[in-house]
């Protein structure tokens, strides 16, 4: 579809952001106050059923509801018939009508795009945290379940600070696809990586089906790596289901060691065992930062190589010490077996 140089509505459609799975995002300029925003065009297969359109209007005006400092604003929302769209572009089917949201623009480029580059140090992740934790409850507590957080969905502006955003798009794709959700994998299910074992079985989904795929970011931003990866969607729903989530120094042997329970509690199979709020999880992730080095941490010159190191091959104060006194036990022991083989070699000859 292409709509570059189009008008849609009072938007005239200037660039082409990119492509996810159930729509395009266009850069736009509106017209009338003069700024420039991002219009994101849902999938026209998607919006050819006839009660789409009326979900569409439900979930964009809840969406536009949330207004929070690091939530991306829904300005405006539309629709064009496909007879209009038409007229534009003749290949364009009449019976299809054309569905869009126009949202804040971001300019950061998206977390996605910058974990392809790099992982994030702990004080950034951090620093991201305390940014989208707080937008998260405040949707939670407006009653809306993003059920789609992934780094994707989560935008920079040109100063740094990170967004939230397709609060909505999920739940309205996946009422689209109706019974056939659990089949249509990766535009109703979510993203496989990043998707609770509730998710997974479909049932009892809340504020705490995010925080787990919060988790899933942090533990990806810190490591570089997602803490499931599998060949087949079923495996990976499988480690999702029955799996612990792997020790974050089996990555990164730098990585302070209080992180660990924190990223454990998030990523706890049991709902109930996750931290209660986003904003209880990124308090616990700051104070794991702040506290002193403990047992497994990682010294405080780190590895000047920068490589991985294998949590079993950490050893801690205490066992180093025990380590030691084990070794002069079996060296005391080595000595006095020689000194009785002496003896009884000398006893034996001093008879004969
Ligand atoms: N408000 C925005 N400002 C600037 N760029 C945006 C904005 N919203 C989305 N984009 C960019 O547009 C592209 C497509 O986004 P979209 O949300 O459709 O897909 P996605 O999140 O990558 O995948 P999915 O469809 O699985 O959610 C991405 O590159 C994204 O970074
Ligand atoms: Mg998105």
């Amino acid at each position: 579809m292409n709509l570059i140089g189009q008008r849609l509505g009072q938007y005239e459609v200037l660039a082409r952001f990119g492509e996810g799975g159930m729509a395009t995002v266009f850069r736009a300029k509106q017209d009338k106050v003069g700024r420039e925003v991002a219009i994101k065009v849902m999938a026209p297969a998607l919006a050819q059923r006839e009660v789409f359109a009326q979900r569409f209007e439900r979930e964009a005006k809840l969406i536009a509801q949330l207004s929070h400092p690091h939530i991306v604003k829904l300005f405006d929302y539309g629709t064009l018939r496909g007879f209009h769209m038409r007229l534009i572009d003749p290949t364009f089917d009449p019976k299809t009508d054309i569905f869009y949201f126009v949202m804040e623009l971001m300019l950061g480029g998206s977390l996605a795009s910058r974990l392809h580059k790099a992982r994030f140090t702990p004080q950034e992740t951090s620093h991201v945290l305390r940014q989208i934790a707080p937008a998260l409850d405040y949707a939670h507590e407006q009653g809306i379940i993003h059920r789609d957080l992934k780094p994707a969905n989560v935008l920079f502006d040109d100063h740094q600070n990170a967004f939230l955003t397709d609060f909505g798009i999920a739940k309205l794709m996946e009422e689209d696809a109706g019974q056939n959700a659990l089949t249509q994998e990766g535009t109703t299910l979510g993203t496989p990586s990043y998707m609770s074992p509730e998710l997974w079985q479909g049932e009892n989904i809340g504020s705490w089906t995010d925080i787990y795929a919060l988790g899933i970011m942090v533990f990806e931003m810190l490591t570089g790596k997602l803490p499931f990866v599998a060949g087949t969607p079923f495996r990976v729903m499988h480690m999702h289901l029955f799996d612990p989530p792997p020790a974050l120094q089996k990555y990164d042997a730098t990585l302070p060691a209080r992180l660990e329970p924190v990223l454990q509690r998030v990523l706890a199979k049991d709902p109930k065992d996750r931290y209660p709020t986003a904003v209880a999880f990124a308090e616990a992730f700051d104070a794991a930062l702040q506290a002193a080095p403990v047992q497994g941490t990682a010294s405080p010159t780190p590895d000047p190589h920068g490589k991985p190191t294998a949590a079993k091959n950490e050893t801690s104060p205490q066992s180093a010490a025990s380590a030691d006194a084990t070794r002069w036990l079996l060296i005391g022991l080595a000595v006095a077996l020689a000194l009785s083989l002496i003896v009884v070699v000398v006893l034996l000859s001093s008879r004969s």
